[in-house]
Order: C-alpha cells, then structure tokens, then sequence
C-alpha cells in the first residue's frame, strides 16, 4: 500500500475499536477462527512502507497476510482496497482469501500466499533469484502480467502502483501474478476512486507533467517500461522510455513493435492492454515456433501430435 498517506484518521473505525477492545471489528463469524490460527505459525514476509507483510496458517492452507496498522489507513481506503480485492478474480492478480479483520489496531488483509518473488529481484538482483531467466520464462512472466492487467481493465479497475516490486513470478511454475491493490481504484466513466499515487519512476509523461489523473492508460505505459526492463535486464530512466528509444534498444526483440505502442507520450493514441495483447500473443507465437524448432526433432510421434494440437490453439490467439 505504497503511499497511502498518514492522518486521515480511521474516524468510525476507532470509535468501533475502543467499544471492541481493540480485539474485533470489521470481522465476519467466519474469520475469528482463522484469525485465531493466523496466531500461531507466522514468520515475516515484508515490511512495508505501511505495515508488515507475514506468512500465516488460514485454514488448512498458507495464506499471505498484510498488517497495516488501523492510523495508516482510512477505513474508506481500506473497504475502497478490499471491494478491488473482491472483485478481481483471475489467475494473475492476487487473490483475497477472506474478509479483512482488526487485531491489536491493525487491520489483517488475508491473500493467496504466492511461493516465489518479486519481479524486481528477478530482473535486476539475478544473484539473488531463484529464476533463470531465458527467453521462455520472460514470455510466461510477460503474458502472464498482461493477462492479469487486462483483466482489471476489463473490470475497471485501473491498478495504478505498475512496477517490478509489485508483481510476483512464482518459482515452480513462473507464473506472473500482480499483487499490492494497495492504491487501485475504480474507474468509471472517467470519475476516479481514488487519490492519484504511484511510483514516479514507473509514471507515464501525462502524469509527471501535466499532473494528468492516472488511468488504464498510464498502466499500460507501466506495464510497457517493465516489459522493456524485464527483455533487457536493466533499469530504464524515466525520461529515455520512448517509442523509438524502445525500437532501437529492442531492435530484433519481438515485443518490439508492442512495447513502442505502449509507451506512446499521447496517451490518446497510446494502445490499450486489449489492443496491445494480440501483438504480445503474436511476439510469444514467435518464441514458441523457436522452441519448437529446437525440439521437434527430438519428439516422438505422440509428442509432434500434441505440440501440433497447441500450436493450433496459439494460433487461434493469433489470426
Ligand atoms: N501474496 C503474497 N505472497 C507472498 N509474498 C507477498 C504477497 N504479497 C506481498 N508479498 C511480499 O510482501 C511485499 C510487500 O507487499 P505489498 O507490495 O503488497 O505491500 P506494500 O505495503 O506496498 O509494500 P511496499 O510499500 O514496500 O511496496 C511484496 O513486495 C512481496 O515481497
Ligand atoms: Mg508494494
């Protein structure tokens, strides 16, 4: 919940705590019980700009819980945090395991427990991931987070905080999930939920200088410097991510042409995640019929089948 800013004050919310002793509010039945197991085994994940993150027992499965102390976080915020949770169901994004509940003044925020890393470290701390990135990897991580960016989109929720910290890869299967909703909004008809926050190094031109609202449109100019950060392996400054800048540092790269689109400085004609996805699924096409190449010869018959039956569905991705 990067940024979220101190003294506004949970109002309501500690009038409500007070009467509870500080022990429950906001706390459906249901989540006592594993509010209570969520006691014992815990170790520390993160700390967080604004609270703890901890590795948790929830039920009978592992569960990834943020603690945010109840004054870093209005009690709108933290409903406004919990109806995104809520409504972003998709393999990609994080997934909200339970209601939200208070303890000892601050709120537990129950998610999916994600077994891996940060992007972050993938990209530019190699010597500490555990993920060898190839070229294969790089497209499980990059369709994965653009599926998992156009679904939000599609349910109008623009996420607003894009950037390497805040997607996971997960270490066994390499699949990408966006986590930290922390600032995500609603946004409808151009009337915004929330409070323009983010991360500048990973803000979109309209943003850093017209101090322009952000939107599904400055997502995509996120999401497009990751892309162009996680093919190259190296931190990209703000000012330098441009559509040619880009066609000539991924000269020869296939997400070329998609990333250019993406980072567009008008975000009138900037390509939305929608748009921009069929020339990712054409660039990841690109990289599979190489793997293909490199094992076809080594396949059996049932094996040549089969990856012929998955190129078949690629290509209805792809026409
Ligand atoms: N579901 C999860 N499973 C495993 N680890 C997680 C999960 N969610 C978050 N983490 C870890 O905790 C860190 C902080 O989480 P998150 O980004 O949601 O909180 P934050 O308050 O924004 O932190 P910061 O302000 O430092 O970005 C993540 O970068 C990641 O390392
Ligand atoms: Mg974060």
């Amino acid at each position: 919940m990067t940024g979220i800013p101190k003294g506004e004050g949970p109002g309501l919310l500690k009038a409500q705590l007070a009467h509870c002793s500080n022990q429950r509010a906001y706390l459906p039945s249901d989540n006592m019980a594993k509010a209570k197991m969520a006691q014992q085994d815990t170790s520390t994940l993160a700390q967080g700009c604004f609270g703890k993150v901890y590795k948790v027992k929830y039920g009978d499965q592992w569960a990834c819980v943020k603690r945010v102390p109840v004054d870093c976080i209005s009690e709108t915020d933290l409903v406004r945090e919990y109806k995104v949770y809520r409504k972003a169901k998709h393999a990609n994004v994080v997934r909200l395991l339970g209601d939200p509940w208070v303890k000892d003044l601050k709120w537990n925020i129950p998610l999916e427990f994600i077994s891996g890393e940060e992007l972050e470290t993938t990209i530019f701390y190699p010597h500490k991931s555990k993920i060898k990135l190839n070229r294969f990897v790089q497209a499980s991580i990059i369709s994965g987070m653009c599926a998992g960016l156009t679904y939000l989109h599609s349910k109008d929720i623009v996420h607003q905080d894009i950037k390497p910290d805040n997607i996971m890869v997960e270490h066994e299967t390499h699949r990408a999930i966006i986590i930290d909703l922390g600032l995500a909004k609603f946004f409808r008809d151009g009337i915004s939920s929330a409070r323009n926050l983010g991360n500048l190094a990973y803000s979109a031109p309209e943003i850093l200088q017209q101090h322009a609202v952000r939107d599904q449109r400055s997502d995509v100019w996120a999401m497009g410097k990751v892309i162009a950060e996680l093919c190259i392996g190296e931190r990209l400054l703000t000012h330098t991510v441009t559509p040619s800048n880009i066609q000539s540092i991924l000269s020869g790269n296939p997400y070329r042409r998609a990333v250019s689109k993406m980072v567009d400085s008008n975000p009138a004609t900037r390509a939305s995640m929608m748009t921009v996805s069929d020339k990712i699924l054409r660039a990841i096409d690109e990289i599979l019929r190489e793997l293909l190449k490199l094992i076809v010869p080594v396949l059996d018959c049932d094996c040549l089948n089969h990856v012929r039956c998955c190129c078949k569905i690629q290509h209805k991705h792809t026409p």
